[in-house]
């Protein structure tokens, strides 16, 4: 028997103004998409921006569902919508932020598993790290170096032989 351990290194800013001039425009970006949420239900706005490799943004915000259950995370609309807009484009940044219905918005929130696992799907498609900096409309911010990260031990088309 043997133990092995299971770490990785993020990056914590302690403000957006600490980013770089481009992660803080994308995060900004973020911010503003939450304005786009389709949310009477839960009145959780989440926005998200992705930085394409050829130069191009993309943005998705959450979409409910009378039906809840048919809600589609922002995360996921904006990969679907990355996926038709263009095709064969890697993403190489994605922005997350949000504006829960008490208003505040304070620290970073972190995809849901279900996103995760389509994040995890989109860089294995491209085998390309897709970098995430996760922000609240103020406070910490987050960045992470690959989205797979957050999915230690994550099941893939190679799983499948
Ligand atoms: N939501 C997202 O859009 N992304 C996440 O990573 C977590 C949750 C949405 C789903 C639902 O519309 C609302 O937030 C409350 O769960």
């Amino acid at each position: 028997m043997s133990q092995e351990k299971f770490s990785f290194d993020f990056d914590v800013y302690a403000s957006i103004d600490d980013l770089t001039a481009a992660d803080a425009a994308l995060l900004r970006d973020a911010q503003a998409a939450t304005a786009i949420a389709y949310v009477p239900y839960s009145h959780f706005h989440v926005g998200a921006m992705a930085m394409l490799a050829n130069g191009q943004k993309v943005a998705g915000s959450n979409q409910e569902n009378a039906s809840y259950p048919v809600g589609i995370c922002a995360e996921r609309v904006l990969l679907s919508a990355v996926s038709s807009l263009y095709p064969g484009v890697p993403i190489e940044t994605i922005a997350i932020s949000y504006q829960a219905e008490s208003g505040k918005s304070d620290r970073p929130i972190s995809p849901c598993g279900i996103c995760r696992q389509t994040l995890v799907e989109y860089e294995s498609r491209f085998q390309q790290p897709i970098r995430l900096i996760l922000g609240g409309k103020e406070g910490k911010v987050w960045v992470f170096p690959k989205s797979s990260l957050l999915l230690p031990f994550g099941f893939t088309g190679e799983d499948l032989g």
